[in-house]
């Protein structure tokens, strides 16, 4: 038994669960770095945002850090700043999950509400610019983990992880935000002579990929109109870029909670849809990962509730029961593979 002196040694060599397998060889992974403290794989680079500033002299002893944030990166931060005697302020809104602004304050993070966009939706914009004026007023570090290259240089760990607990990695699927952990994996895993293929997810109504904007309930990733996307999106290393529904999103993520008891939360979900539809494209005997951006617990209030769902008109059972039928389909794959030995896998249908 290992026992450690501080939370935040506990980050990091999170497992793998086998979600789905096909008849042609080809295992969807699901990486689960919501088992993280905090709950989610955003504390990696939390941690080293403030490694970074303290290095470089932009964080003291006493100091005060400030950033605004969904949920996840504020309870990294807060998590870190409890550690090492720092004040934490999260700039936050009312489109952020409950559980998640309940979390923040449990972790001793202090508060600072800016209104929701009229009509609804995220306030990234605002957000950005109530915690740039904190930081300008008070001195306080502003990680602004959008343009911090700490941001992606926390996944670092996390590419070496996958490489030593799977060798190969053909492909690394995971929702966007700032960007930092899909790219920053996928640029350690590159430097380290891997050829994963990195494949990005945003919500339909985000405007990272150049979609049209729209609201979306899927929080944490994503980019509403008006917000300047941050240097940690790194298109050059990004192979494919899809949009997902709010239902399709977290259809996935409840079905698979069903199949598994395992609960992540909507992005996830999103990232897991994506997955499971683009499959039986991947050459026979493929390893592909899922990253788990956050935990489900987070999210029993929205995600994981009928009537929350209902309310916003993202409640859509064909869109749980194509997910069911994708898992039969490949579950079918393997049982014919096994009878007749045929690795043929027909389109799973959208
Ligand atoms: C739940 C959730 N999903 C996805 C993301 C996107 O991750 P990244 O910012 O590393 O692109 C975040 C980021 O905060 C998140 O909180």
């Amino acid at each position: 038994m290992s026992i450690v002196q501080r939370a935040s040694e506990l980050i990091g060599d999170t497992p793998l669960l086998e979600l789905a397998r096909t008849g042609t060889g080809t295992r969807l992974l699901l990486k689960l770095d919501h088992l993280n403290p905090t709950g989610s794989c955003k504390v990696r680079m939390a941690r080293q945002m403030i490694d970074e500033a303290e290095r470089e002299g932009r964080l003291l002893p006493g100091g005060r850090i400030v950033e605004p944030t969904s949920g996840n990166t504020g309870c990294g931060l807060a998590l870190v700043a409890l550690e090492r005697g720092y004040r934490f302020t999260a700039v936050v809104d009312r489109h952020a999950a409950r559980e998640k602004l309940r979390m923040l304050t449990a972790l001793g993070a202090e508060l600072v509400f800016v209104e929701t966009p009229p009509g609804g939706g995220v306030a990234s914009v605002q957000r950005r610019a109530v915690a740039a004026r904190i930081a300008e007023e008070t001195g306080a570090f502003h990680p602004d983990q959008h343009n911090n290259a700490g941001n992606a240089n926390g996944y670092t760990g996390l590419a070496f992880e996958l490489a030593r607990q799977l060798g190969t990695v053909d492909a690394l699927i995971a929702a966007v935000g700032t960007g930092g952990s899909l790219c920053g994996t996928i640029r350690a895993m590159r430097s380290a002579g891997h050829a994963t293929r990195a494949v990005a997810v945003e919500p339909e109504g985000s405007i990272i990929f150049g979609g049209p904007p729209g609201l979306y309930h899927q929080t944490g990733a994503g980019s509403p109109a008006g917000f300047p996307v941050g240097s940690n999106i790194d298109r050059s290393v990004i192979d494919a870029a899809h949009r997902v529904s709010d239902a399709d999103a977290f259809a996935g993520a409840r079905v698979v909670a069903r199949r598994t008891g395992v609960l992540v939360g909507g992005t996830t979900g999103g990232a897991i849809h994506v997955a499971l539809r683009r499959l039986f494209t991947f050459p026979a005997e493929s390893t592909v990962v899922v990253l788990c951006n956050d935990a489900g617990e987070k999210y029993l209030d929205s995600v994981y509730d009928d009537d929350w769902l209902r309310e916003r008109g993202v409640f859509d059972e064909l869109a749980h029961r194509r997910v069911h039928r994708w898992f039969a389909a490949y579950d079918e794959s393997v049982r014919a593979a096994a009878r007749d030995g045929s690795a043929r896998l027909v389109e799973v249908g959208a």
